[in-house]
């Protein structure tokens, strides 16, 4: 490893390491690891699907709207339940297990913070989870996979028992964003005294606003991402490159053992 890369990496050791509170915010690229396409690069999700066909005023609207979504889902939820947390996943959990982590936050709806034995307590799924469909009427919530299956049966626009339309517990766009989440996020951002971004382009807001909030508030903001982010130049720190490699680095830097606990 060139130098400068080995003191970034030094250093970005020293700053997680040493955080009392320290808020990680999470995005699709720590999930392409473990297999799960992310939305923005090439290949993404947002490469096959048009998100403007996919908003939340559209589903309620529209049945084609709800059949395609299922329809989305016949692709892409297999891979999401199957997957295995990766080596990133793990150094969180491990993080956390040390002592000094505060929250994650995660725009991820894949669950496998969770699969790494990362604490429900110590997690934010700001934009939902996949692995769940909610009613819209009387938000009754049950796990996806029969309902999917429901769908790949035959059944076009699955219903709730109550009539209502069901839909996968994630917070399309023009969905309102879960209120306590959102603030809870934002308190702990400003709470933050290092505020680390793994595998997000920072495109989507509210969750692209956490580093600002942080920065603000006098944290030292590290960012692991494979391409550029808009707030690259607000960081202390941004280490280019995978980040299960980079946190599979800074874990050793600090001695941490990845098995599940
Ligand atoms: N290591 C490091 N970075 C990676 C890796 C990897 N292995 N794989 C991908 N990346 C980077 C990509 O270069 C990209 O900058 O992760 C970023 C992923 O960005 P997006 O695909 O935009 O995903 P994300 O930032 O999570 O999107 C935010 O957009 O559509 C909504 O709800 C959706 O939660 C999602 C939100």
């Amino acid at each position: 490893m060139a130098p400068a890369a080995d003191t970034r990496l030094a250093r970005a050791a020293a700053l997680v390491g040493g955080a009392r509170r320290l808020v990680v915010l999470t995005g699709a690229g720590i999930s392409t690891e473990s297999g799960i396409p992310d939305f923005r690069s090439p290949g993404g999700i947002w490469t096959r699907y048009d998100p403007r066909q996919l908003t939340f005023d559209r589903f309620c609207a529209s049945a084609e709207t709800r059949r395609l979504y299922w329809e989305m889902g016949n692709d892409l939820f297999p891979a999401l339940r199957d997957a295995h947390p990766n080596t990133g996943h793990r150094v969180l959990a491990a993080l956390e297990r040390r002592g000094g982590l505060l929250r994650i936050v995660t725009q991820n709806v894949d669950g496998l913070h969770q699969k790494a034995g990362s604490s429900p307590g110590v997690m934010i799924e700001i934009h939902g989870t996949a692995l769940q469909v909610g009613c819209l009427a009387c938000g009754a919530r049950q796990d996806r996979g029969p309902v999917q299956a429901r769908f790949a049966a035959g059944e076009q626009d699955p219903r709730c028992a109550c009539g209502g339309l069901l839909k996968p517990a994630t917070i399309s766009f023009g969905q309102a964003m879960p209120e306590r989440e959102t603030a809870q996020a934002a308190a702990d951002a400003a709470a933050s005294d290092v505020f680390l971004v793994i595998g997000s382009s920072l495109e989507v807001y509210p969750a692209a606003g956490l580093p600002r909030v942080a920065v603000d508030n006098g944290a030292a903001l590290v960012i692991v991402n494979r391409e550029p982010t808009p707030y690259d130049a607000d960081a202390d720190l941004v280490l280019r490159g995978s980040a299960g490699e980079t946190l599979g680095a800074i874990a050793a830097q600090l001695g941490l053992s990845l098995s599940d606990a």
